[in-house]
């Protein structure tokens, strides 16, 4: 049985959520080499996939939600609210719907993937869809939390990067100490921050290393390149349509900290890698996720000396594929005859074709 974050790292936790009996199986997710990426990168490079669609709601948030939920909880809280990209909201609802409590999500109207919205519908949510974007239904968030109707559950709360650092303590556990390079996707910038605190934190600890943050952000959703907040972030990786990181400095002090960087990237290498993912390692990640390997692409390519030579590197593939099915063009299907001859016919042509 999954034990969940609360149990396997509770000494590593709060203790306001040391005894809370919260979970959905949630963190200890596959880390999965990506041969194919690592054969592109050349010079004896290992690049590993940390796949957190395979969480509970399929994204790295049920890490930080579980927490966040559960310290809530215990403080006597009765409804959660947030605002989100989608993600957070479907976390949050699940999480909430576990432990009885009411969920509250602010979204930004038309501009959530479809597979989240249905999350926070069949989870019971309450959805107020906001006439516009992230950053301004965050700063909504922000301005209602003084009233203190709900527990806000958004990655300003300490608890989600308590519980978000438990990724960085797994990565060290299944490769025995830190990989050289860390490449994540960067939007609200809480997870950039929680990395890097699991991954001070263990090496205080056990002496496992600091890898170097490579912070990942999509071109028109750059405020880290551009030196601060930018309006109206623009990106088909509606994730990270996010303008105004409300974890900036702690992303910051991570890129600083650990030697690191940013790095923005086209929407169209996000599909690109999107695509070579799913179709060449087997592995389909949402858009935003996609941005992680895009940036370690361009990096390498870059030819800057970032990437060391014989290093490992770890890229967070932060959600499921299946969270923004509407971004696959589907092509219009060729009807074949329910008859085996036919179809036979058919299946000797894409097994030639695939030499
Ligand atoms: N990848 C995915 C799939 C996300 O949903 C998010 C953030 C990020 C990357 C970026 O992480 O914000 O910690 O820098 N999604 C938030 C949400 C904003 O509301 O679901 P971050």
């Amino acid at each position: 049985m999954r034990e969940g974050i609360l149990r396997r790292f509770g000494g590593r936790l709060p203790e306001a959520v040391a005894n809370c009996d919260l979970s959905l199986g949630e963190g200890d997710t596959p880390l999965v080499e990506l041969r194919e990426i690592g054969k592109k990168l050349g010079r004896g490079r290992r690049a590993y996939a940390k796949i957190e669609g395979a969480n509970p709601t399929g994204s790295f948030k049920d890490r930080g939600m579980v927490v966040a939920v559960a310290a809530a909880q215990a403080g006597g809280a009765r409804c959660v609210l947030c605002a989100s990209t989608g993600n957070t909201s479907a976390a949050a609802a699940a999480y909430a719907a576990r432990a009885g409590m009411a969920c509250a999500v602010l979204i930004p109207a038309g501009k959530i993937a479809s597979g989240k919205l249905a999350q926070a519908v069949v989870h019971g949510a309450r959805i107020l869809q906001v006439d516009g974007d992230f950053d301004d239904a965050m700063r909504a968030v922000r301005e209602m939390e003084d009233s203190g109707d709900a527990a806000v559950v958004n990655s300003i709360n300490p608890m989600r990067i308590q519980g978000q650092k438990t990724a960085a303590l797994e990565i060290c556990e299944a490769l025995g100490r830190a990989p050289e390079v860390h490449c994540l996707p960067v939007g609200n910038a809480g997870n950039i921050t929680a990395y890097w605190l699991g991954y001070c934190e263990n090496n205080a600890q056990s002496g496992t290393g600091l890898p170097k943050m490579l912070g990942c952000q999509a071109a028109g959703a750059a405020p880290f390149l551009r030196g601060g907040a930018i309006e109206r972030a623009e990106t088909v990786a509606t994730a990270i349509r996010i303008g105004n990181p409300q974890s900036y400095a702690g992303a910051e002090r991570a890129a600083r900290e650990s030697g690191g960087r940013f790095i923005a990237v086209s929407d169209a290498d996000i599909l690109e890698t999107q695509n070579f993912l799913a179709s060449r390692e087997g592995i389909f990640c949402e858009p935003a996720s996609a941005a992680s390997v895009a940036g370690l692409l361009a990096e390498s390519e870059s030819d800057s000396g970032f990437i060391p030579d014989e290093c490992e590197i770890v890229c967070t593939l932060t959600g499921h594929g299946l969270k923004d099915p509407d971004i696959v063009r589907i092509p219009k299907p060729e009807i074949h005859p329910a008859n085996p001859a036919s179809l036979k016919k058919a299946l000797d042509a894409i097994v030639a074709g695939h030499s």
